[in-house]
């Protein structure tokens, strides 16, 4: 029996772990609690650790882990800005589910998109009061609209999709162009100054952090309308709320929030806000937060159990290289995988 450490282990997670698990010989010990500094001891007596998007996985948790002889931190999640691959490598295998449903993430995009355009989320609870009213509801037609699209991978390209059958125009910026895609590419500043929409889609790394700050925001289109379901950290938040309030910014629909870690995922509704600008963004009429839910859908938890149990058995079953590695020696973290022939260490 392989033995994992199932960290930040939500209700929703337990369904599809347990029954790919049961299927496959491996063991799953739901644990509550984020894996960080200070809870790492309980992956004591694991085989390996998985992991989502707010734990977190620096050098310090992975010195722990690799002494405690743990081989594998499998990510559920695509994303893995939490994880410190380079500190990781030579020690412990990280891998992660690098497409477990693009669609439900692109389809939250444009639910969110068509919530805040329309209005719905105030008609909804207007009507649920009886009150008919219509004032204050106007919206406006995406047709015909400019969509400026950050990162045309996966996610992007299916959002693309989406906005081209709303009969919006696309225009896209990504420093890796998909070839024959169709795409219009254009400079990121040209994107800033045409988009009528923005859609972040961009991982987040060293080139994206803060992708959209004081700065960018300056350089938009009056009235622009942001959407970030990739990570919060693309956005400075409080440039995001400067903008707002002077009306530089229309809305702003956010599935991620730089400093979600502490605050979603839980109910926190019995709870003070401590964090300020998440309160204040929250009581703008403009702006609509999901907490990171542009994943959850029934199609994408079995993706992603399915995929991380075949992650881990790629490893603990076979001598074969392990699907789904990001692995840093390769530079190109997760491009690298068609070149392997073995094992990355
Ligand atoms: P992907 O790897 O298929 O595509 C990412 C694209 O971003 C690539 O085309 C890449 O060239 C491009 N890119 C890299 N650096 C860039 C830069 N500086 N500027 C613009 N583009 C850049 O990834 P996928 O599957 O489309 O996911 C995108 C992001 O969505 C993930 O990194 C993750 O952060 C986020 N995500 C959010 C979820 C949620 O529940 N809210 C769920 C899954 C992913």
């Amino acid at each position: 029996m392989i033995r994992v450490a199932f960290f930040d282990a939500k209700a929703y997670d337990k369904p599809s772990f347990e029954h790919f698990g049961k299927l496959h010989g491996i063991s799953f010990r739901f644990l509550e609690t984020k894996l960080n500094e200070d809870t790492v001891a309980l992956a004591k007596d694991s085989d390996a650790v998985c992991v989502f998007v707010n734990d977190t996985v620096n050098a310090t948790v992975i010195t722990r882990l690799y002494e405690y002889g743990v081989k594998m931190i499998a990510l559920r999640s695509a994303g893995y800005n939490n994880v410190d691959v380079k500190a990781a490598f030579g020690r412990i295998h990280v891998v992660h589910v690098p497409a477990y449903s693009p669609y439900a993430v692109a389809e939250h995009a444009m639910a969110l998109l068509l919530t805040s355009v329309r209005r719905t989320h105030k008609a909804y609870n207007r009507t649920r009061d009886y009150n008919f009213s219509l004032s204050g509801l106007t919206g406006f037609d995406l047709h015909g609209k400019t969509a400026g699209i950050i990162g045309t991978g996966k996610i992007g390209r299916i959002f693309i999709d989406i906005c081209r059958g709303f009969g919006m125009k696309v225009i896209a910026y990504d420093p890796y162009p998909a070839a024959d895609s169709g795409i219009e590419y254009v400079a990121l500043d040209d994107l800033f100054a045409q988009s009528d929409v923005i859609s972040l889609h961009c991982p987040l790394n060293d080139g994206t952090f803060h992708i959209v700050n004081a700065n960018a925001i300056a350089r938009m289109k009056k009235g622009v309308t942001i959407v970030n379901t990739s990570r919060g950290a693309l956005i400075d938040a409080q440039a995001l709320l400067d903008g707002i309030k002077s009306r530089e910014i229309g809305a702003a629909c956010l599935d991620v929030y730089e400093e979600e870690a502490d605050v979603f995922f839980e109910d926190r509704s019995g709870h003070i806000m401590n964090d300020d600008l998440l309160a204040r963004l929250i009581s703008m009429p403009n702006v609509i937060v999901t907490s990171h839910q542009a994943f959850l859908t029934e199609e994408a938890l079995n993706n992603i159990a399915e995929t991380t149990v075949n992650n881990i058995l790629s490893y603990f079953n076979s001598d074969g290289i392990c699907d789904n590695e990001l692995c840093y020696r390769c530079g190109n973290v997760e491009r690298c995988i068609n070149e392997r022939k073995e094992r990355c260490f």
